[in-house]
């Protein structure tokens, strides 16, 4: 029996989440991989994305979890023919102020009042921080939700137990149903984040979409991975660019990668690959001065296949 108090790990996550960010800046906790070659490499996107549509007199760019609107600033910088005609608009739970932009402080998904737009819209490392539930296999087999009780975890319900689940706000037949496809559980220990909710963020965003692209950018797994690497999921917590146990008292930013292919499932013709080769065909030139050499190394590092080379573009797109 759990106590009246405990809650889901996704009811957990989200509270602690609105305090984290909240109280904290995201450049004091994460190194993303956002900078200049993945902003020249976003104007790309956004580029050819205008020119298919035929140059509209109404384009938009929407960066979704847009932090302080650096990348989405830097990408408009690159794009000087589309400063005027574009609209850049930055969505975040805190306040975007950069010239040319419009910033939005929402807690996604939210309503877009533009959507359907004309354009693009990405997110780059925002489905990571979307709260999922968490299970894990029992000794005797069962798999069961993780729940939080304070600031401990405790074994909740099994699944098989719907009303306990439905008494915690948690569908167990559809965690059931992801959960097989997507990242079952073999023995006891074995842990899985229910992805669920990232698809459904997924299908919310291509949904922003009218005619042009949707882009995520992330940490992410498919299922092979998750059968070997991830057996006890990869539930985590950052602060000062450290990683942490996750806590639920707001002090960390907690992450979980992203089941890429549960979310390519979830939205008809949506594509997925690394950033590795995303961005193929990009070089640091002549390396002749030491802006050169930092771009150089910026290039291996983003395409590092042990790094942020495994990072995944996830794309959808309809005109
Ligand atoms: C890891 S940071 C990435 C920021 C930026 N995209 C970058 O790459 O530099 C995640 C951002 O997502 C925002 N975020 C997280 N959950 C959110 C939510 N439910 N609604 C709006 N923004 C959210 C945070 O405030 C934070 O700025």
């Amino acid at each position: 029996m759990t106590s009246r108090s405990a809650v889901t790990w996704s009811r957990a996550w989200r509270s602690a989440s609105r305090q984290f960010w909240g109280a904290h800046d995201p450049a004091h906790h994460f190194t993303t991989s956002a900078g200049v070659l993945l902003a020249e490499r976003l104007c790309e996107v956004v580029r050819t994305t205008d020119e298919h549509l035929g140059s509209p007199s109404h384009f938009t760019v929407v960066d979704l979890g847009a932090g302080d609107g650096g990348l989405l600033a830097a990408i408009r910088e690159r794009c000087p023919e589309l400063q005027e005609r574009a609209r850049w608009i930055g969505v975040d739970v805190r306040a975007i102020s950069r010239p040319g932009m419009e910033g939005r402080i929402a807690e996604l998904p939210c309503d877009l009042p533009e959507a359907p737009i004309c354009g693009v819209v990405m997110a780059h490392e925002w489905l990571d921080e979307v709260p999922c539930d968490v299970i894990e296999r029992d000794d005797h087999g069962r798999d069961r939700l993780v729940l939080i009780e304070g600031d401990a975890e405790v074994l909740g319900p099994a699944l098989s137990d719907l009303e306990a689940c439905a008494a915690l706000g948690v569908d167990a037949d559809s965690t059931r149903t992801w959960l097989a496809r997507w990242w079952p559980l073999r023995e006891p220990g074995d842990r899985a984040e229910i992805g669920a909710t990232r698809d459904a963020a997924w299908r919310w965003m291509t949904g922003l979409v009218g005619r042009g692209v949707a882009l995520a950018t992330d940490y992410g797994h498919v299922r092979a991975e998750r059968r070997t690497t991830h057996r006890r999921g990869t539930l985590r917590a950052y602060r000062h660019g450290q990683v942490c146990p996750p806590r639920v008292d707001g002090s960390v930013g907690i992450t979980a990668d992203v089941s890429v292919d549960s979310c390519m499932a979830a939205v008809t013709g949506s594509t997925l690959t690394t950033q590795r080769h995303a961005l193929d065909g990009m070089s640091a030139g002549p390396l002749s001065s030491p802006a050169a050499l930092e771009r150089h190394f910026d290039l291996i590092r983003l395409r590092d296949p042990a790094g942020l080379g495994r990072f995944h573009w996830l794309r959808w797109e309809t005109w």
